[in-house]
């Protein structure tokens, strides 16, 4: 499978969303990840519902929502509406996640499940064949522009190793530090699908450094 990239939105530039969006849609970028953050479950607020609801109007890209909130559970039928093609949860916010996962896929979406940098792939062992995505973090969640955690490798070749043992359709995809010198490195050890921020919507040539990422 070629690399899938998701660039994050949270760089983007909130006061002409409509020119960054346009990028992406020009782009070869394969969906948009929106970072959504309560304060609670991570130490930061990002957006909500009337962004995403925005975005959706005019992106043409699928929309990857990544969830940093606590029970994201109350929120499956509203995610749905927005038109999202992907709900990520994380591990750590969900006390019956085999339930919300089912109830994703009810929705029509598919389901990612998220896990925070010291959270072990093993965790994952009895949900793996039901889930169509993982989504490690490569950074604790809360904030673009952070430091790659290099343990991140470790992890990938390790859920790579689960996922074929159980014959489960899930890729994985990695959020965090992802730029020029991590990227390859991801994509060696099993990465499906980069999630970068920063690396694309601060450079001087977005669509360049997407293609650039396509290209690993
Ligand atoms: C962090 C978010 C990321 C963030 C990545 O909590 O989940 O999606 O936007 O930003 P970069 O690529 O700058 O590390
Ligand atoms: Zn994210």
């Amino acid at each position: 499978m070629a690399t899938l990239v998701s660039p994050s939105l949270l760089a983007a530039n909130f006061l002409d969303l409509q020119r960054d969006i346009d990028m992406i849609n020009r782009s070869e970028a394969d969906w948009l990840h929106l970072d959504v953050m309560d304060g609670v479950f991570v130490p930061n607020i990002s957006f909500g519902f009337p962004i995403i609801d925005a975005v959706s109007k005019i992106c043409k890209k699928p929309l990857d929502i990544h969830f940093m909130i606590t029970k994201p559970e109350r929120y499956i039928a509203r995610t749905a509406r927005t038109g999202a093609m992907m709900m990520n949860v994380h591990y750590e916010a969900c006390t019956h996640l085999n339930r919300t996962v089912h109830e994703i896929h009810e929705a029509g979406m598919k389901a990612g499940v998220t896990l925070n940098p010291s959270t072990p792939v093993s965790m994952l062992e009895d949900i793996i064949q039901d889930v169509d995505m993982v989504l490690l973090m490569s950074v604790n969640p809360g904030f673009g522009g952070q430091a790659f955690i290099e343990n991140t490798i470790n992890k990938v070749k390790r859920l790579r190793r689960m996922i074929a043992e159980a014959g489960s359709k899930a890729v994985i995809e990695v959020d965090g530090g992802v730029q020029a010198e991590t990227a390859p490195r991801l994509v060696a050890a099993g990465v499906d699908v980069l999630v970068s921020g920063s690396y694309i919507f601060k450079s001087s040539n977005p669509e360049g450094v997407i293609k650039s990422l396509k290209a690993l």
